[in-house]
């Protein structure tokens, strides 16, 4: 985890970054320098189906074969890597503890934490960040996040197989908050949520004054979209995912793509509400829980009539982010229309290329 608020320049390398999401493999490589981030790598690799199921990684191969792929394609700065892990597998939770310093905390957040987890506390790394040193009554607000260790050393494995070095282990929705932070950092007195919605897991993070008040990781994506399209085209996988990404403008039969139209809003439909579900448990446990803006990512918030939708249901303004938005891009180098469609899944990724190796999870 990266503490937010520490802005400390150090001339090491960053880490690639790379985000195994269960729809592709996005690889990214950052350099940064007194200028700015500049853009040294991204390549994106889809995997086949059934590869990463729940967060877990089902089919080695599979991944590990792309991973060979894209790096013997790209120059790559550095062997170090940050990966990063979501849904069922992880446990994010805002905890209060009797004010203690860090070294107080580190000693005894191993038996604090049993009672905060489903898991038992031996099936878990954890780690822990001060938030509020000072949440009135002597009390602080500390961030308890918990993964599976099983599952995370599946994600070793596979960037070991591939010939790299596993340095920083991070959670997709921290990813997205670093992300943010760099293009957009965080309104004063404002409270925003980043909402990344991938192919089977929704990431929502809401920050009130730069700090994480709610996180909430639901197991449902875009992916829905992509069986039904295939469920009721009768098509494969593939197909079904170019007919998704082609846009309905590109897709020559007009009654196919009308068809794929009015799927892809009523799937919308079915995020906006479980969305909204999650966000309205906020409100309910939260103090002046209004929340200003909503900022999407993820290849999912593109779904036809997504955007439009959750902006009538929750009545807050929805807008896209840029990961790219602040990088430094080198238009003889990139393909600067491509990237900038391939953006929003580039979120998680350009979180995990700004870690430094040895940052902490
Ligand atoms: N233009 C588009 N319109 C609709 N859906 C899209 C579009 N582009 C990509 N997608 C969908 O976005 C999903 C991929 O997004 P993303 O890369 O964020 O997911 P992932 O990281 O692979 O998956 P996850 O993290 O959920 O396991 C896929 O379901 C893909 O079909
Ligand atoms: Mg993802």
């Amino acid at each position: 985890m990266h503490n937010a608020t520490e802005k400390v320049f150090v001339a090491q390398k960053n880490v690639v970054g790379v985000d195994i999401g269960s729809n592709s493999i996005k690889l990214i490589n950052l350099k940064e320098n007194r200028q700015g981030v500049h853009l040294q790598a991204f390549d994106m690799a889809m995997l086949p189906p059934e590869t990463v199921v729940d967060g877990a990684l089902l089919n080695f191969t599979a991944i590990v074969e792309k991973l060979k792929e894209m790096i013997s394609a790209n120059k790559l700065r550095s062997k170090n890597v940050a990966v990063s892990v979501s849904g069922h597998s992880v446990i994010i939770k805002k905890i209060s503890l009797p004010e203690m310093t860090p070294e107080e905390l580190e000693e005894s957040i191993q038996w604090e934490a049993e009672q905060y987890i489903p898991f038992d506390i031996k099936d878990v790394n954890v780690d822990v960040q001060i938030i509020n040193p000072k949440a009135g009554q002597e009390q602080m607000d500390v961030l308890l996040v918990a993964a599976k260790k099983d599952v995370l050393q599946d994600y070793i494995s596979v960037i070991q197989e591939a010939g790299l070095k596993p340095n920083v282990v991070d959670v997709d929705t921290f990813a997205v908050q670093n992300m943010f932070e760099l293009n957009y950092g965080f309104p004063p007195n404002e409270t925003i949520a980043l909402v990344n919605i991938g192919a089977s897991v929704i990431n929502i993070n809401v920050i009130a004054d730069s700090i994480t008040t709610f996180t909430r990781d639901i197991s449902m994506g875009g992916g829905l979209l992509t069986s039904e399209i295939q469920r009721q085209l009768n098509i494969s996988y593939e197909e079904a995912e170019h007919y998704k990404t082609a846009g309905a403008g590109n897709i020559t039969n007009s009654t196919i793509a009308r068809e794929v139209q009015a799927m892809s809003e009523r799937i919308a439909l079915t995020l906006v509400n479980e969305i909204q579900r999650s966000l309205d448990f906020y409100a309910a446990t939260t103090v002046n829980a209004d929340i200003s803006r909503i900022y999407l990512s993820g290849g999912s918030a593109q779904i036809t009539g997504l955007i439009r939708s959750l902006e009538q249901s929750l009545e807050v303004p929805v807008e896209l982010v840029n990961p790219f938005k602040n990088i430094i891009v080198d238009a003889k180098k990139f393909d600067v229309d491509l990237l900038q469609r391939m953006a929003p899944v580039a979120a998680v990724a350009v979180g995990l290329g700004l870690r430094k190796p040895g940052d902490k999870l």
